[in-house]
């Protein structure tokens, strides 16, 4: 390669890191803090998150559906990032927050998220959790099942607002496990249950039918099966509120091609204008395309193993912390963070005791050394949420940056927390 095409390809990589990422000398500096620093200061693994970039994206959706259909709210699912840190933000920034569960509606509650925008979800909601929500006051509860309409019936007092969920048939084109709006998913009524669901919802006296919710699954990387979806539930009839679910896809390698915000809002708001009421409120719920690119996380290498099929470089993390590889079989790219350009191609592993930890298959890594560190992007979404112990491994910290200063929002856990919710016989 000649110098100027090694130049070429070491700032094509920047692409993939929060935008505002740049290279200074050899290394990589993110939200204007360098990686050798927040390694100093932090240790690794760590999340790293630009909060300049979040709040960018975040309104890059609130302005961009507003503008396009007045009577709209973005709602965070924030099972893509649950951490106080994050939903305070995204409260800040206007949006409601798509809970699923007990757990991220005690999350959303805490960081002073509005109660009236958060939406309540899941397929096998609990009398605790339903209650918990009900007492919050919460926005709205989507109804997956007649037990949750016989649940609510019991525990409601005051009038509560629910949106029916309903499978479309739309078989979008992403990993079986992530895939949700096919005739078998386990979310939601089919078109004849969901009628039936209807009818008594509107029988109720407690319980105000708003309307309809659709999510055909995550990780989707083209409109159609958004705009399917949304045909498909027109057929149910006029409702005054549509929540249309997220699942937009992240670009997490050059190779991928990723509609924009912009692109999938038109093509969203398209088939609203032809299937919808115009009168009709809309919800989005984006998730991995809200907070997957504006983070990155950091490793360290620990070894660096030459063999005669292949070389590795174990990092000093892995499915502990990124389980969207074994998962999902979701690619990925690197670099060495404080030497960032191309080289030899490597496997880039964890340090788990599995051969299915692998970080990237192949990635070309620029001379990587042990104590260099290792800057995975796009990491953002369903990595710290699925961080798991496996190990012993310790969940990483969640760290934000911007202009320069670097906070601290979520602790890495300790061996104490290992040991702490143990009972002595
Ligand atoms: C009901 C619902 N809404 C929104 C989302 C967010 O999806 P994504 O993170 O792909 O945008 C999910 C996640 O699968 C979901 O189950």
């Amino acid at each position: 390669m000649t110098t100027r095409e090694v130049h070429d390809e070491t700032r094509r990589l920047l692409d993939l890191f929060a935008p505002g990422s740049a290279i200074e000398g050899e290394e990589l500096v993110i939200g204007g803090c360098r990686v050798r620093e927040l390694a100093e200061t932090f240790a690794t693994p760590a999340l790293i998150i630009d909060e300049r970039a979040l709040r960018q994206r975040a309104r890059r959706y609130r302005d961009g559906l507003s503008a396009r259909w007045a009577n709209s709210q973005v709602v965070w699912a924030s099972k893509s990032l649950p951490c106080t840190a994050i939903y305070r933000i995204m409260g800040e920034e206007g949006l409601g927050v798509d809970v699923a569960g007990g757990g991220e509606l005690v999350m959303a509650l805490s960081a002073g998220v509005d109660p009236g925008r958060i939406v309540l979800h899941g397929n096998a909601k609990t009398d605790d959790e339903l209650q918990r929500a009900v007492r919050a006051e919460v926005g709205t509860i989507v109804i997956d099942n007649f037990d949750d309409i016989d649940r609510l019936e019991k525990l409601v007092t005051n009038e509560q607002a629910v949106l029916v969920r309903v499978v479309p048939n739309v078989d979008a084109p992403t990993h079986d496990a992530i895939a949700t709006g096919h005739a078998n998913s386990k979310f939601g009524l089919s078109f004849d249950d969901a009628e039936r669901a209807i009818a008594r919802l509107r029988a109720s006296q407690r319980l105000r039918l708003d309307g309809l919710h659709v999510h055909v699954g995550s990780q989707i990387l083209s409109t159609e099966p958004f705009t399917r979806a949304i045909e498909a539930i027109a057929r149910l009839g006029k409702f005054p509120v549509y929540d249309l679910g997220g699942g937009l896809g992240a670009r997490y390698t050059h190779e991928m091609t990723v509609p924009s915000v912009e692109q999938y809002l038109d093509a969203l708001v398209a088939s609203a204008r032809e299937h919808l009421p115009a009168e009709s409120r809309i919800l989005i719920e984006p998730g991995r395309s809200m907070v997957a690119e504006s983070a990155m996380t950091l490793y360290s290498v620990v070894t660096v193993k030459r063999g005669a099929h292949r070389s590795f470089v174990a990092v000093d993390g892995g499915m502990g912390d990124n389980l969207e590889v074994s998962l999902y079989d979701q690619a990925f790219d690197a670099t060495v963070a404080n030497r960032v350009g191309r080289g030899e191609n490597f496997t880039l592993v964890g340090r788990h005791c599995e051969s299915g930890d692998q970080l990237i298959e192949s990635v070309a890594l620029r001379d990587p050394r042990i104590g260099d560190l290792i800057a995975v992007p796009v990491t953002g979404a369903y990595c710290m949420t699925m961080a798991n112990n496996y190990n012993g491994a310790l969940r990483p910290p969640i760290v934000m940056v911007r202009d320069a200063t670097a906070t601290l929002v979520q602790r890495r856990e300790t061996y104490d927390d290992l040991l702490r919710r143990d009972v002595t016989p």
